[in-house]
């Protein structure tokens, strides 16, 4: 399999917007029009409870998770690091609905991560936990655990440029993508986890 087809396929399964296909199939409003307007397990959290937000996130992780564990069989190194940023550039720019109205890539990150270095993502785990049991706010956690990526990486596997650089790059799209959030905390406006009050 070369690189280019991998990508595309690994891309393609990152479009597919879970919070959407979970919010239609339950009947919930459609979390890219409501809430925050995020299509992510926070605000299926928030828009229709445990079940649906706990869908979301499985469906969301194995996107990225899937893609990657199938690449690896014969990709290593750069063009690995490529195709493991692709579900996560799906995920935030769908083909489906016109690159718009994507997600902000915590949970679909964190599958890529559990395929490509679990240690690392064992660690994103645990920094997210940490910052969310002391501030209660999903997007600070989310922040927190973006920042620690390339941290982790070069922690866990020195040197390893490839690794390191995918890091750098899905921490500042992701980090981008939580700009709305972040004038939010700044201004104290953020929701906590389990408040139903939307955010945006
Ligand atoms: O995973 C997204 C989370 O960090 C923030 O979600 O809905 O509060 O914008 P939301």
């Amino acid at each position: 399999m070369t690189a280019a087809v991998a990508f595309a396929a690994a891309y393609a399964v990152g479009s597919l917007t879970s919070a959407v296909v979970v919010s239609r199939a339950l009947g919930l409003p459609d979390p890219r029009f409501a809430g925050s307007g995020n299509p992510g397990a926070t605000n299926v959290l928030r828009l229709g409870g445990k079940l649906p937000a706990a869908l979301t996130l499985a469906a969301d992780i194995l996107k990225g998770t899937v893609p990657v564990a199938v690449a690896m069989i014969w990709l290593s190194g750069w063009p690995l690091a490529l195709v493991a940023a692709a579900p996560f550039l799906g995920h935030l720019f769908p083909a489906y609905s016109g690159f718009r109205n994507g997600g902000k890539g915590v949970a679909t990150g964190l599958g890529v991560y559990l395929a490509l270095a679990p240690a690392v993502a064992g660690s994103l785990v645990a920094t997210w936990l940490t910052v969310a049991a002391l501030t209660r706010y999903s997007s600070l956690s989310a922040l927190a655990a973006a920042v620690s990526v390339p941290l982790w990486s070069a922690y866990w596997h020195p040197g390893h440029g490839p690794l390191i650089a995918l890091g750098v790059v899905l921490a500042l799209l992701l980090v981008y993508r939580h700009k709305g959030n972040i004038t939010r905390l700044v201004r104290g406006e953020e929701s906590r986890i389990g408040d139903k009050s939307k955010t945006a």
